[in-house]
Order: structure tokens, then sequence, then C-alpha cells
């Protein structure tokens, strides 16, 4: 695949264009708004000089990469793409309306794909004419750093042009994984317990945030006691992530995959980020959220519980693991793969299914009872796939023959 088309020139759709046309493909990128285009210009043009500076490209290829993107306010030139990426505003009627256009200039083989976080692949594809030719391909922000892409076929998609979309992205470097059409995908379904767990232990009182920030970068449960720590924790905590994405935003997320998980128990939305949303205290971008970004910001350390810390990071590390284990049990993607997403996409320290491994599984089943004899809540139900491997006395990873193993 040569010519890449993208469609929207902001934060991902510049990245992508960047990722493509580093690695020699001719790209038409695409934008409504000329000023979004020159932004684009001009961002990319400070980033290739520190990539020299960092000494990671010379002057020749930065020259090529940006002779390689060709900027429109026009579709025409998606005549003559092999691929075209959509990356504009998550809104699915105006996605569906830029594809109808796309379609009606593109060559008849052309693979057409969306960025979306949130919508489904499926209903995007079935407003095309040929709904065979297109699926989701979702990169991660920052898109030329995220080593990460999920590659998501609609129902509808052609399992041969998959494999040459598929095949195209890890030719430009990354590493890809298939995920099931449902809402999140793989990273952003497995990875909602790191936020909702953190907000719901702080709501209950037990902990304050820099505690609970501190618990999972610090010490996180590992060996099968379960007991010991282990200093390779989480880049950052739950609240410091939290207020580096924007609440706007992540609370978007969390409220779209509860309401397209039919009020799903798991990912109710926390009243303290909802307040935070509506405060404007929205994090780091304006300057304020969890915690405090102005000029005059005290930073007070606190002194670490060992003990504290380690039941909230075992609490949370057990509900990222059901996460992962109940999206292994409805094959959303393969166990391999969804500790690849999480530890390549999202930098965890650990695969979550590995990690269940490590801990021993009948030790998650029993610390998800414990919890669930707690609450009574059906946030806390053990996925039927670690109890079913618990009783089986069977592994994610030891054992190949995991799932026909359960019926
Ligand atoms: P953005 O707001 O930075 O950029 C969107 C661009 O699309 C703007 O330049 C806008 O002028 C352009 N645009 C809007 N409507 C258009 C139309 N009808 N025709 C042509 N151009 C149009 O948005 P961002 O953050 O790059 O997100 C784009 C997509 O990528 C969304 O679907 C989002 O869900 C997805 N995504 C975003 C991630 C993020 O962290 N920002 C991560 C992964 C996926």
């Amino acid at each position: 695949m040569k010519t890449i088309g993208v469609i929207g020139a902001g934060t991902m759709g510049s990245g992508i264009a960047q990722i493509a046309a580093s690695n020699d493909c001719t790209v038409h990128l695409f934008d409504m708004h000329e000023e979004a285009l020159t932004i684009s210009q001009v961002k990319l043009e400070k980033i290739l000089n520190r990539l020299i500076e960092k000494g990671r490209i010379d002057e020749a290829k930065k020259t090529a990469i940006q002779s390689n993107i060709n900027v429109h306010t026009s579709m025409e030139p998606f005549a003559s793409c092999d691929l075209v990426i959509e990356a504009i505003v998550e809104n699915p009627s105006i996605k569906k309306k830029v594809f109808e256009q796309v379609e009606s200039i593109v060559s008849e083989d052309c693979i057409i794909a969306s960025n979306t976080s949130s919508l489904s692949i499926t209903s995007l594809a079935a407003g095309l004419q040929k709904p065979s030719r297109f699926l989701g391909i979702h990169f991660f922000n920052p898109a030329p750093l995220m080593k990460l892409v999920e590659i998501i076929p609609a129902i509808q998609s052609d399992k041969k042009m998959v494999e040459i979309a598929n095949q195209t992205i890890e030719n430009w470097g990354k590493l890809t994984v298939i995920a099931k059409d449902t809402p999140g995908f793989i990273v952003n379904r497995v990875a909602r317990p790191f936020y909702s767990e953190a907000l719901r232990i702080y709501e209950e009182g037990f902990a304050g945030m820099q505690m609970i920030d501190l618990a999972m970068k610090m010490a996180v449960p590992s060996g099968s006691e379960a007991k010991e720590t282990s200093s390779a924790g989480f880049r950052m905590g739950p609240f410091e992530l939290m207020d580096f994405i924007g609440h706007d935003v992540n609370f978007v997320v969390t409220e779209t995959m509860y309401n397209s998980f039919y009020q799903e128990a798991r990912y109710k939305p926390s009243f303290t980020q909802k307040r935070h949303v509506e405060a404007g205290y929205l994090g780091r971008k304006s300057g304020k959220g969890f915690y405090d970004y102005g000029p005059d910001r005290m930073v007070v350390d606190i002194l670490p519980d060992p003990d504290l810390i380690q039941k909230i990071a075992h609490r949370i590390v057990i509900m990222l693991i059901n996460e992962a284990a109940d999206a292994a049990y409805y094959n959303i993607a393969l166990a391999a793969d969804i500790d690849k997403a999480m530890t390549k996409g999202v930098n965890y320290p650990k695969g979550l299914l590995a990690w269940a491994d490590e801990l021993g599984i009948q030790h998650c089943v029993d610390a998800l009872d414990a919890l669930y004899d707690r609450y009574h809540e059906e946030r806390y139900r053990c996925s039927p796939m670690l109890r079913q491997l618990a009783k089986n006395g069977k592994t994610f990873f030891g054992d190949n023959t995991l799932k026909k193993n359960l019926i």
C-alpha cells in the first residue's frame, strides 16, 4: 500500500499521516478547515526538528517525510489511494456522510478505515455502499510514539482485506492486535477498573488520591504469595493519569462504555469525576484537576503506609485481572493479545492474564469473592473464566487447551 488518504488533520490524523509518510508512503491529508492543515504542518515541522536534535532522523529524512505529505481541502486526490483512514470528530452521522463522499471518489479496491475510539465499526460499515472494504484501525495517542494499534473487523469486513490492512500497519513498525467490535475494543475496556476502582476506594474513604497513586506506582502484587511487593509498578497513578488524559475525555469514555454495555455495573461512572467535569477542573490542561497545576501549587509528599499501599494495589490489580479475564472469556481477543495490548498499548508493567497466572488463579477468585461478599454488588462478580480455570486447575498460559476444557 503506497498511497494513503487521511481524513482530519487534528491530533490523530496528523500523527497517522506522519507514520505513513515516514514509511515512504505518499499521503493525502484532508481537512475541511484550512487552518487545521496549516497547524498540522507547523506541528510536524517542530516534531521533525526535535527528532533531528535527538539524532533519530537526518535532514534528508525530514524533507522526504514532509514532501510525502500533501495537504488538501478537497477529497479528490483520494482517487489514487489504496487505503483511507478517517480521524475526524467522534460523531457517527458526520462520519457516515464523510464515508459516503469518500466512496464516491476512491477506487473499487480501496480500503476504508476509521480511527474511532468508541463507535461501532459495524454500524459505520453499514452506511457504506461496499461494507466489506471497511474496518477499524485504532491508533493510540500520540500515534507516532505508541506502538500498539487495534485492528477491528466489522462483521461485514472481508477477511482478506483485514489481513492486508493489518500487514500494512505492521509494515509501518506497529504492533497490532485483532479485537472484536465491542465497546472499548481491548484497551479502553480492560483499563476501566484502573480508574473506577481507584475512584471507588477514594469515595469509600479508605485512602486519599495521593496514597492510591503511590500504591499503583510503588507496590504492585507479584509472586505466588501475593504478599510480596515489587517496585515495577504502573508509570502513573490513576488520579495522575486521569488528570493527564483530561476528565472531560476520560469521563465521556466511561459514560459511553457504561451506556454501550446497557448500564453494566462494572462501568458505572463516578460522581467524584463528574463533579470535576462540572467544575471545569479538567486536569493538566485546565491547570486544576484532582491535583493543582497552577504556578502556586504546593506539593506535599505523604508518608507511604505499606500495608494500605499493598491492599490498594492488590484490589485494583485484581479488578483489572477480572476485566481482562472477562474479555478473554467473551473472545474479545486472544489472551496473548489482551496482554500484549495492555503492556505495549498502555505500558502496564505486566500482562494482566500472565499476572493472574503468577498470583494464582484461585487466589484471584478468592479475592473477588471476598469483595463480592462484602458488597453484594454485580461489579465484583468473578469472571466465569477465572472460576472455571481455578476449578480445573488450569492457567491462562500454562495450558493450550484452555477454552475447550471449560465447556
Ligand atoms: P481532533 O479534534 O484533534 O481533530 C479532528 C479534525 O477533524 C479537526 O482538524 C477537524 O477540523 C477535522 N474535521 C472535523 N470534521 C470534519 C469533516 N467533516 N471533514 C474533514 N475534517 C473534519 O480529533 P482527534 O483527537 O484527532 O480524534 C479524531 C478521531 O480519533 C476520533 O474519532 C477519536 O475518537 C479518535 N481517537 C482519538 C484519540 C485521542 O486521544 N485524541 C485516540 C484514539 C482515537
